[in-house]
């Protein structure tokens, strides 16, 4: 038997915020509520999972391929299980100018992954402008954001990390 989505815990704060979410739309406008619901989703399991993706589509009223055209058009909602650190590097003009591409290849070799890949403790990704062009080049680890880049600057970063 399939492991359930959600645990009790997490079902009652499902139910009880998607109520609330729902509550600010239209009753046959539920689809306009896709990107709140699905980050509670992401909240809640750290990324959308398919049969989430289907519960959130239900909640909507859309189809499941609706809820993942959605879903896969943003960077910032996980369809696979992401690592712990999610590590995001510009690789825009402003910072491909200023050597992104060599920071990448640096930490796509220093953490054994290729861009697109993740392992547990993390997930590796060529990502859009960070709105940072002035201090490139850049990236981003979850939150947290990390400007004017060396290699030095980058192993004082990751030693950091737990
Ligand atoms: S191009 Fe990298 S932050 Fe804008």
């Amino acid at each position: 038997m399939a492991e359930p989505l959600f645990t009790p815990e997490e079902q009652k704060k499902f139910d009880a915020e998607i109520a609330e979410i729902l509550s600010h739309y239209p009753a046959d406008r539920k689809s306009a509520a896709m990107l709140p619901a699905l980050r509670l989703l992401q909240e809640l399991k750290g990324w959308l999972p398919p049969e989430g993706l289907k519960l959130v589509a239900s909640r909507l009223d859309v189809t499941p391929e609706r809820a993942y055209e959605v879903a896969s058009f943003y960077v910032m909602y996980h369809l696979k299980k992401p690592g712990k650190y999610v590590v995001d590097v510009c690789t825009n003009l402003s910072c491909s100018l200023w050597g992104a591409e060599k920071m990448l290849a640096y930490l796509e070799q220093k953490l054994g992954l290729k861009a697109g890949e993740a392992n547990e403790r993390f997930t590796l990704r060529e990502t859009e402008c960070l709105a940072s062009c002035g201090t490139a080049p850049c990236l981003q680890i979850n939150e947290d954001h990390h400007e004017s880049l060396t290699k030095a600057k980058l192993d004082a970063i990751f030693e950091k990390l737990s």
